[in-house]
């Protein structure tokens, strides 16, 4: 078998066979088939596509690409949950908090910025000294230990999709179906979750930029998830404007502590305690969806969720006093203020546009070797909906350098639509397939 003839055979349209797929996986795992191979067979797949049947045998060669974890041991029903990459979202840095101070354990491998969405990874590298590197050992006995790890894969832990991710990121094959899945999916195998809550993000901020398109996805990981014997619940979550209203790195983890600590914006709470909520029901911490809000905002509301949140930054080896008090963590030294320029309904604030300056300001990488900037980003002040008189602030930009700033705020400019007439907020979700 040949690793050409395999890209050729998905070029061509055709389908390739469980050992087909199997050889592809092994041979980049094991750094024998190159990244410029690799390259092309994921574009060749983004541009044909996979069926359910290769796409299910693309999760389980990634997710055996390494260590399977067994959770067994350290937890009674290993949940976790995954987002499908967006703008703005930093929902696992309150959610998972939540969801381990109402007695749920959580376990984590998050992921990095992909394309112009952010990762949690990234976020938490922003705290010094926060660890995203533990082994699987460490892993384990931080959860049992203490109920919360956010960490990246290891090593051993799919090390195919941690390779794939990297050079997706890269070669403009992020957005498609198959290898959203295969690459959630596998991770979540191998992490050792039975349950998984799956926030699958739609719009123009999203990599789904329909429901269609999103039912679709969330169909593929549900159907993956009952043939490996894992019960996945998607819930379709709107992606058409940022989530919260920090966008970057550093601005997020702000955003996150002032949520934990009981402030934060209303949408960002909102989303987070309703996915907390499916959290504790798939781990059979409440016996339905009402009960578990309950839970979750009690923990939220009373400061056990933020104790967990400072709890798992010192674990990691992070410095709490950055947490403590979130001034000190990075701040680009150029601000900029955007104002509006005329009075009226905002009809939209474009995620994708807001995402991508966010990852040209330095918070995102345009190779894979690139090193972040974790004080870069933007404040979005407004939201779709929302009334503005002429010169009230729209966004705050924060930069490196004056001219980064300034083709920022040329862009963001571009992200604007305005109404006349009165408009109506974008609805947080759109539907829930289980
Ligand atoms: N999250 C992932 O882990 N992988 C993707 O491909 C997209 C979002």
């Amino acid at each position: 078998m040949r690793a050409t003839d395999i890209i050729i055979k998905k070029r061509d349209k055709q389908t390739l066979s469980q050992e087909e797929i199997n050889f592809f996986v092994q041979g980049f795992t094991r750094g024998e088939i190159p990244d410029y191979q690799v390259a092309a067979w994921a574009m060749a797949v983004l541009l044909n596509g996979m069926t359910a049947e290769e796409t299910t045998h693309l999760t389980l060669a990634m997710a055996n690409s390494g260590d399977v974890l067994d959770l067994s041991d350290a937890v009674e029903i290993a949940v976790d949950k995954h987002s499908t990459g967006g703008v703005g979202d930093k929902v696992t840095l309150v959610a998972e908090p939540v969801v381990a101070a109402c007695g749920l354990p959580v376990g984590k491998m998050s992921g990095r910025g992909l394309g112009f969405s952010g990762g949690t990874l990234d976020k938490m590298e922003s705290i010094p000294g926060y660890r995203t590197n533990l082994s699987t050992e460490e892993f384990l006995a931080q959860l049992k230990r203490s109920g919360l790890v956010l960490t990246g894969q290891s090593g051993d832990l799919a090390p195919a999709d941690g390779k794939l991710y990297s050079l997706r990121d890269v070669t403009g094959t992020v957005p498609s179906t198959p290898l959203i899945a295969s690459s959630v999916m596998s991770k979540k195998i191998a992490g050792g979750a039975q349950a998984i809550v799956l926030d699958v993000k739609i719009g123009l901020g999203a990599f789904m930029e329909n429901v269609e398109k999103a039912r679709e996805l969330a169909e593929l990981m549900v159907s993956i998830g009952r043939l490996s014997g894992r019960k996945v619940v998607g819930l379709l979550s709107d992606m058409n404007q940022p989530l919260g209203h920090a966008v970057g790195n550093a601005l997020e983890v702000r955003e996150a502590i002032e949520t934990l600590r009981g402030g934060g914006p209303e949408d960002f709470r909102e989303h987070c305690l309703v996915v907390a909520a499916h959290m504790l029901v798939a781990g059979k911490k409440a016996a339905n969806l009402d009960e578990a809000r309950e839970v979750a905002s009690a923990a939220l509301a009373d400061g056990r969720a933020w104790a967990k949140f400072r709890e798992l930054v010192i674990n990691q080896g992070g410095d709490v006093g950055f947490v403590d008090e979130p001034d000190r963590l990075p701040l680009a030294p150029v601000v900029v203020e955007i104002r509006a320029e005329r009075s009226g309904w905002l009809a939209q604030v474009h995620a994708r546009i807001v995402g991508e300056t966010s990852v040209e300001l330095g918070a995102g990488r345009a190779r894979k070797e690139d090193a972040i900037d974790y004080g870069v980003g933007i404040l979005v002040h407004r939201k779709v909906g929302d009334y503005l008189e002429a010169g009230s602030p729209i966004f705050t930009v924060y930069a490196a350098n004056d001219a980064s700033a300034q083709r920022a705020v040329a862009r963001l400019k571009e992200s604007l639509a305005w109404n006349s007439e009165e408009t109506q907020p974008l609805p947080l979700f759109y539907g829930v397939v289980e």
